[in-house]
């Protein structure tokens, strides 16, 4: 979900509606606003996209100075005009807006019942709405501002579970009270005015400079200042960093979807990801911000990777690379099943975490386990400034720049390259020779140019999408570090076209999955030249026997059986190091243009959000 709040001299709803646009990919099945109005609140919620709330909203009705708003990912409650946020109190006192989830929301909605509150929707965040109603009443009358404060406290104090909120009362016209724990909330501060927002872009039109609030830290802001305390009501010295990106990053420009823009800034950003990252004799990598001396590292004898998504592909695939570069055996472990397992786990074993967005509640709290358990936990994220940033360890930043698009492209490539990079700096301290180095990281930095030759073959991939947009089942097939692409390219085209697809490794095809070959089932091969070519052959001519149709993924060297394949979609011949980056890009082009053809609406797939900060 996204959360915006406004407190300055403008008019806020223009401020918040526009921050609601850019924050839409957070969560976008309803969207509210609520705005101070002389100890009123004016509210503005509906069932669907921002657009439509704009719509539905005379400007005219919303005209002051300090306001909250949300896009909300439905978790309690369905998708209707009453549980949209804002929630207002039943005595009219509070607004609130709320990410996360209140876990003791029943016994709480029990008590406050029996005082006479009464809820107008489903949803846990009314019920933490109507509890700072109550402490607010109860509160002794100090001055109204403090008063207001303290009833935050005191309600945050008595819940369970996971919030950003951001709070506003009917007594206290100008001042906003926000609140953070396990869920993503920053300060902007402005030239004489203040914003919230659950990530930089909803800000960065306004100001670069922000305070990343942590997790049990309230702020309380007025139209002049703000201060940050604790629960407990002990200041906090607040940090101000200044975000890198630049507004026109997050903008569509010449594009038509965030996807297509993104998919297509891939060589800029692998560039950007690799920048500064290798030694001065071209023969390694090195990071700066990974917090473990060479020693350590050295005694390291296993890597255990921690993510979700899109981000678990890409830490499939660095399995491969770490594995056969360095030679240290790798883990995977899907993020929100890590943290219920009881696994053994050895004693010289290194965590990292893989997230975009750093926020990803899942990967978070696996984060938190092992280091619970005494883990060094180390992270790779494009977010700077995100919790799983923060907390980690140390780690890696992207660096491609903010990524809207809900469906992932150039932070999971970049992503396999750094898991390609960390397997050269791995294998560099141990066997791997200087030669060998050097090769790698000549293919490394070749992977720019490569992606670029690969893009120009987009005309061809979109008129096989059009052709091939109506079937409704694919298989994805490949082997080795091309098998994670393959769930990778399934994945993709499952959430924007919402077509069935799997993706299996191509020789395991015929264990299962080849009970669904008909010429009504397209598979998608990746083939490249080397150890498994023949092996990919066979597999294509066992489905081309049963009438399945065949869209090749080839290198350039691979001579295909003539009349094996029904498409073919070449790509570079290139070094294992970089192939699983250069092969995304056509099954990100495919998934898109089939998307496009079907009409989706490819940046806000149906139920998906770009960050899931619940569990
Ligand atoms: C959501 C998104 C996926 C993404 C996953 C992990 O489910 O829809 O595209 O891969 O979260 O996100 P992260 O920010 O942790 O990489």
């Amino acid at each position: 979900c996204g959360i915006v709040g406004y407190i300055g001299r403008q008019k806020a709803s223009t401020i918040i509606l526009e921050g609601l646009k850019r924050l839409e990919y957070r969560g976008y099945d309803s969207a509210g606003i609520a705005i101070q109005n002389d100890g009123r609140f004016d509210l503005a919620k509906k069932a669907g996209r921002v657009e439509g709330l704009i719509k539905a909203t005379p400007a005219q009705k919303l005209a002051g100075t300090t306001g909250i708003g949300h896009t909300r990912w439905a978790t309690h409650g369905g998708v209707t005009d009453a549980n949209a946020h804002p929630h207002i109190s039943s005595d009219q006192k509070i607004a609130l807006i709320h990410n996360g989830v209140i876990e003791n929301y029943a016994s709480i909605k029990k008590f406050l019942v029996t005082k006479g509150y009464t809820f107008q929707s489903e949803t846990d965040t009314e019920v933490l709405c109507n509890l700072i109603a109550y402490h607010y009443q109860k509160e002794p009358a100090t001055s109204e501002g403090s008063r207001f404060l303290e009833s935050v406290r005191k309600t945050l104090r008595h819940v369970q579970g996971t919030y950003g909120i951001a709070v506003m009362c009917g007594d206290c016209p100008a001042e906003i009270v926000a609140a953070r724990k396990g869920s993503p909330l920053i300060l902007g501060v402005g030239d004489g005015e203040y914003m919230l927002a659950s990530d930089v872009s909803a800000i960065i039109s306004r100001t670069q400079n922000v305070v990343y609030l942590k997790d049990g830290e309230v702020v309380h802001l007025t139209a002049k200042s703000f201060s940050i305390s604790t629960l407990d009501a002990e200041d906090v010295s607040p940090v101000i960093d200044k975000i890198t990106w630049n507004i026109a990053d997050a903008e569509l420009g010449t594009y038509t979807h965030f996807m297509e823009k993104e998919i297509f800034e891939q060589p800029a950003a692998l560039e950007n990801t690799m920048r500064g990252r290798f030694s001065e004799d071209g023969s390694t990598a090195q990071f700066g911000g990974l917090n473990i001396s060479a020693v350590d590292l050295r005694q390291v004898d296993r890597i255990h990777f921690l993510a979700c998504g899109s981000a678990w592909h890409s830490c499939l695939v660095t399995e491969h690379l770490i594995e056969h570069f360095a030679r240290v055996p790798v883990e995977v472990d899907y993020a929100s099943e890590f943290r219920y397992r009881n696994m053994p786990l050895g004693n010289n074993t290194l965590f990292f975490t893989v997230s975009q967005s750093g926020e990803t509640i899942d990967t978070l709290a696996a984060l938190r386990e092992a280091k619970r358990k005494g883990y060094k936990v180390l992270a790779v994220s494009n977010v700077v400034g995100s919790t799983i940033a923060r907390e980690a360890d140390g780690g890696v930043y992207q660096h491609v720049g903010p990524e809207i698009g809900v469906a992932s492209t150039k932070a999971f490539t970049s992503q396999i390259l750094l898991g390609a990079m960390l397997g050269l700096y791995l294998g560099r301290m141990r066997d791997m020779s200087f030669s060998d180095g050097v090769e790698i990281v000549k293919a490394l930095k070749g992977a720019p140019d490569l992606v670029r030759r690969t893009l120009e073959q987009a005309p061809h991939i979109k008129a096989i999408a059009q052709r091939y947009a109506h079937f409704h089942d694919f298989l994805f097939l490949g082997r080795l570090s091309l098998f994670p692409v393959a769930l990778e390219g399934a994945l993709k085209l499952k959430e924007i076209s919402y077509i069935h697809a799997e993706g299996y490794p191509a020789a395991e095809m015929k264990h299962g999955p080849i009970a669904l070959i008909s010429e009504k089932c397209p598979s998608v091969f990746f083939v490249s030249s080397g150890e498994m070519f023949h092996k990919v052959i066979s597999s294509m001519q066992e489905i081309k026997a049963r009438k399945g149709p065949i869209i090749a993924i080839a290198t350039e060297a691979c001579e295909l059986p003539e009349g094996l394949a029904d498409e073919v979609i070449r790509i570079p011949e290139c070094h294992e190091a970089v192939l699983p980056v250069v092969a995304t890009v056509p099954v990100q082009l495919l998934s898109y243009y089939i998307a496009d053809a079907l009409k989706r609406d490819v940046d806000k797939p149906r139920n998906l959000a770009k960050s899931v900060t619940v569990e």
